[in-house]
């Protein structure tokens, strides 16, 4: 195929997988999750052996205020050993707020795109690199570990396409001021393989791949294909949300990241070890629905984790 040159690498014996519903399926909630539930959902996952997990954000209540009791369910969650319980952190005040709750790690996000960029923290990428200064750093000076976004790179909802090139200047500018990892987003689902590959290709020419991850939203069903671009790639972190709870409140049309157990289910049945008991995940799904009171759209979760075929 025109554009797919035989860079591929072995697959990994292991993928590292990032859980990020409590914060980014929990903030597009149209209705507000009890503090309780949310400590629940945390729980379930730490308990089907989620060791890497987004538990809420600190930013501004009035922005997003489904993530307004993030302190509290820091508080509230029984920490257990060897799990990085992580949260967004967009400026100084978030930092503090950090600290405070005594989370492993923080993430800060950007867009590749102006407009996304402006509507998701009101500011221009340029500002909100400068924003980072007073966080990331810091952060790092005091044990913190620093992950990174960069949003928007499969595409913006209001500008359409994006130069990949802008989003490689900003993760090269994250993990230069400190961040261990940077997860690339397909904030709205659009992404489809050759396209993963180009933007890899052009990551893999300046950064080690082990220090990028992919956060995919599954909008239209392209997520795990670019999954498999990523892992013969040498991508060794996904993000995913449990069920596929999820969204971006400020991109319109960015429901649903790709579903944990779908990626599991697809990792487990290529031989990829996740150290996460399946079962115990789609269980953790069923936690999500209940709290939120919807059906979620995740595959494994609806179709149930074995064939009827055994
Ligand atoms: P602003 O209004 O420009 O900032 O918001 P401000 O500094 O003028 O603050 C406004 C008010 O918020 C003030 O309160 C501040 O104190 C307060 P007031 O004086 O009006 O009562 N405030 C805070 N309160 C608590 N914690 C804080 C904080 N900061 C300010 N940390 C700001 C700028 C960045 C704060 C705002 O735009 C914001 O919070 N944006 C967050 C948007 C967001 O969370 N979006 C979703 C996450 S990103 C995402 O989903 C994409 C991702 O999944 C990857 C992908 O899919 O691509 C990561
Ligand atoms: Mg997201």
């Amino acid at each position: 195929m025109k554009g797919m040159a035989p860079a591929f690498v072995e697959l990994p014996s292991r993928v590292s997988v990032y859980e990020v519903s409590p914060r980014d399926g929990l903030q597009n909630e149209s209705a507000q999750v009890a503090t309780h539930a949310k400590v629940r959902l945390i729980e379930a996952l730490v308990d089907a052996g989620v060791q890497r997990i987004e538990v809420g954000s600190f930013v501004a209540p009035k922005w997003v205020p489904q993530m307004a009791d993030a302190d509290e369910v820091c508080r509230m969650i029984e920490r257990r050993q060897g799990v990085t319980y992580a949260c967004l952190c967009p400026n100084a005040r978030g930092l503090d707020r950090a600290r405070a709750a005594d989370v492993d790690e923080i993430a800060v996000f950007v867009s590749a795109s102006e407009t996304h960029n402006l509507k998701n923290v009101n500011k221009s990428i340029a500002q909100t690199l400068r924003a980072f200064e007073p966080v990331i750093a810091p952060a790092v000076d005091q044990g913190l570990r620093v992950r990174g976004y960069v949003s928007t790179m499969w595409g913006c909802p209001y500008e359409g396409e994006v130069d990949p090139a802008r989003g490689l200047e900003l993760a090269k500018h994250l993990l230069g001021s400190g961040c261990y990892q940077v997860s690339l987003g397909d904030t709205i689902g659009v992404g489809t393989p050759v396209q993963t590959q180009r933007i890899l290709d052009l990551f893999a020419a300046d950064i080690p791949l082990e220090q990028i991850a992919l956060h995919l939203h599954d909008t239209r069903g392209t997520a795990l294909a670019n999954v498999l671009v990523g892992l013969q790639m040498g991508i060794t972190t996904f993000d995913a949300s449990v069920a596929g709870l999820g969204g971006c409140p400020y991109a319109p049309g960015a429901a649903g990241n790709l579903a944990t157990e779908d990626l599991v289910y697809t990792l487990h049945g290529m031989g990829i070890d996740t150290g996460i008991d399946l079962e115990k995940l789609w269980q953790a799904g069923q936690v999500a629905e209940a709290i939120v009171g919807r059906d979620l759209p995740g595959k494994v979760h609806r179709a149930g984790v074995r064939s009827l075929a055994k």
